[in-house]
């Protein structure tokens, strides 16, 4: 049994998420698994009825009485800046002290990536984010506020014990990826003489005890450029906090754009439930339309089930999430040569490629790949169908 508290929030959100939900629906049943899942009413509406954004009580709830968190996105355009991000998305990964923010940067094959010649082989690294601390922490303030000698400040915090738990945790993920053994950290030494000295210090003094793990280190500027001139040379990517915001983004745009890129944050001890999203917000421009692509939050549900899985020791939870993320894997060439993602989706002209369609697109070609499927796939207009019949993936 996984316990699932889903937070669908704000704009595209909710959308997305029911998506992810089709699919667990299909895997319990394939893999016999139960679940119980629970649609929480947190985000931007509330703010605006209650004034209310999350309760410290309904955090020890979720805390309590939940496996792990299924989110949406968070954030509207007539809630404040902050308000939301900070006080519900923030606050849990505060709270709930999921320190490891874990972003794959992988380009399917059959996704269209915007740098010219690149392959799914050159394009397959883990982002490992920093998730607790650096400029995130809020500290900070106001001096003479609204003045012409208004001061304003935010800190970058770096602890030993934060630092060094974020580095221990990339470590052993860059142990466990079939690719190169190699870790790189990711900061701007060069400028943050103090906080990225501690964490280069780290990195040296923990770094001695993988010995079969490389070492490299990158500025973060300097790692914009590689990701997209040399994205090959990334195996595992070890940041701080804002850093991994930014470059994740950079990491969508490479591998199809927003609607693709899963996210997980993680407490890796299990002493409180991790938070599973997509890396998008809530795209406000396009809500409500039905044009959002839900893949991101689809691979975030095949996560969910793997990391819950690792961490409870339940085979059949990690299985499913593993079949997920081959089933995307697998349709994704039949869509080779489209621009199946892409910001700014609800042009007329991308709107071709919206999940509506998408979906039906999808069916469409598992029908040539399956025919032995087309009845149920007929009777079943708007079903699962196409996730269904192409099990079992290879
Ligand atoms: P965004 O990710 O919401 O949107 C950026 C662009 O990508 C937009 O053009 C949008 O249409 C497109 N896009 C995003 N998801 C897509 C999808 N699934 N399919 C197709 N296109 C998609 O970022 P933003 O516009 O900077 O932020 C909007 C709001 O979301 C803000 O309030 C921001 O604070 C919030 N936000 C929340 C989260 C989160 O909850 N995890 C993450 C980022 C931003
Ligand atoms: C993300 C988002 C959040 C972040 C915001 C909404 C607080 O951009 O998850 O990438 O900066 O971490
Ligand atoms: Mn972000």
């Amino acid at each position: 049994m996984i316990k699932i508290a889903m937070i669908g929030g704000d704009g595209i959100g909710p959308e997305v998420c029911e998506q992810g939900v089709r699919c667990l629906e299909a895997l319990a049943q394939r893999h016999g698994f139960e679940y119980k899942l629970q649609r929480l009413p947190y985000g931007g509406e509330r703010v605006l009825k209650e004034h209310v954004v999350i309760t410290d009580d309904e955090v020890a709830e979720i805390k309590a009485n939940y496996d792990v968190i299924y989110l949406g996105a968070v954030g509207r355009p007539d809630v404040p800046p902050g308000v939301l991000e900070r006080g519900l998305l923030l606050k849990l990964r505060f709270d709930l002290d999921q320190y490891i923010n874990l972003r794959p940067v992988k380009l399917y094959p059959g996704i269209a990536t915007p740098l010219a010649g690149r392959t799914s082989a050159d394009i397959d690294f883990m982002v490992v984010r920093e998730n607790t601390e650096d400029l995130y922490c809020g500290a900070g303030g106001f001096l003479r506020k609204g003045t012409p000698h208004e001061v304003a400040t935010q800190e970058m915090i770096a602890t030993r014990m934060g630092v060094e738990r974020c580095l221990r945790y990339a470590f052993d993920l860059c142990r466990t990826r079939d690719r190169e053994k190699k870790l790189t950290l990711v900061g701007k030494t060069n400028v943050l003489t103090y906080a990225h000295d501690l964490w280069m210090r780290a990195f040296e003094e923990v770094g001695g005890e993988y010995p079969d793990v490389k070492r490299e280190y990158h500025h973060v500027d300097a790692c914009c450029m590689y990701m997209v001139a040399k994205p090959q040379i990334y195996d595992t990517i070890v940041t701080t906090n804002m850093f991994g915001d930014i470059i994740t983004d950079l990491g969508a745009a490479i591998t199809g754009g927003m609607g693709i890129a899963a996210s997980g944050n993680l407490n890796p001890t299990a002493d409180a439930p991790g938070m599973f999203e997509p890396v998008h917000g809530s795209a406000p421009d396009i809500a409500g339309k039905d044009i959002a692509n839900p893949i991101a939050a689809i691979l975030s549900m095949a996560m969910l089930l793997q990391q819950t899985g690792l961490l409870k020791h339940d085979a059949t939870i990690q299985a499913a999430g593993d079949e997920l993320e081959a089933a995307v894997a697998k349709v994704c060439p039949k869509f080779e040569g489209k621009p199946l993602d892409r910001p700014g989706i609800s042009t007329t002209k991308s709107r071709i490629w919206c999940w509506g369609r998408w979906d039906r697109m999808m069916r469409r070609a598992m029908l040539i790949a399956f025919p032995e499927n087309r009845r149920q796939d007929e009777r079943e207009v708007d079903g699962i169908a196409w996730l269904s019949a192409m099990w079992p993936c290879a």
